[in-house]
């Protein structure tokens, strides 16, 4: 899959990605919004387990946000099992250099349109903290609608608590 959108091109992640990889994920600012499985401090050894991971699932449902030739952030979508089979969440996260201008809006609603377009799909869901009222905007600005709060369902950083959002 490669969408060529108005500020960024969502692709499949590249081995070679690994360098830009490290010098956008290795933040602290991206990873507080992360689950603790992104790594941190991110090294160039995480990104090489990251790629070659990323390159040889199937399907492929990880992607790479490219901005000016350069791998800048990354969106995946991960579907559900069993009875979640017809269900999939999505993450996402971009460098701090290119937060606010509406890149993340334009990935996140591309790739959900693409997902429902192309796989027997009922619901995509994504997961908040609540102290990220920006990914929450993201997600509001692409369709997706407030369900609820999961009170304690998370400790990231020291703080519990979560919030979780889905399409309408
Ligand atoms: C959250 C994140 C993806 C947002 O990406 P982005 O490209 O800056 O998002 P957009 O520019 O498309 O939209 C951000 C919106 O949040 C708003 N926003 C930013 N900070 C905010 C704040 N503190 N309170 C309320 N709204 C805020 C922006 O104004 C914008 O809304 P607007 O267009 O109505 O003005 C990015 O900050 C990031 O990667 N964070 C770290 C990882 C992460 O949190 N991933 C999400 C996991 S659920």
């Amino acid at each position: 899959m490669k969408l060529t959108l108005e500020q960024c091109t969502i692709r499949p992640w590249r081995l070679d990605d690994a360098e830009s990889l490290v010098r956008h994920a290795n933040n602290r600012k991206v990873w507080l919004g992360l689950r603790d499985i992104f790594p941190h401090p991110y090294t160039i050894q995480d990104a090489h387990e990251f790629l070659q991971r990323a390159v040889t699932e199937q399907p492929q449902m990880k992607f790479c946000i490219e901005i000016g030739g350069a791998a800048v952030g990354g969106i995946g979508v991960h579907p559900g099992q069993d009875v979640h089979r017809y269900t999939a969440t999505l993450g996402y996260w971009l460098g701090e250099n290119f937060w606010g201008r509406g890149i993340t809006t334009e990935a996140v609603t591309a790739v959900t349109d693409i997902c429902f377009k192309n796989y027997p799909l009922h619901r995509i869901s994504a997961e908040v903290f609540a102290n990220n009222p920006a990914s929450a905007r993201v997600l509001e600005k692409a369709g997706f609608a407030f369900e609820g709060r999961l009170k304690k369902n998370v400790l990231k950083d020291g703080n519990f608590s979560i919030r979780f959002c889905t399409p309408e």
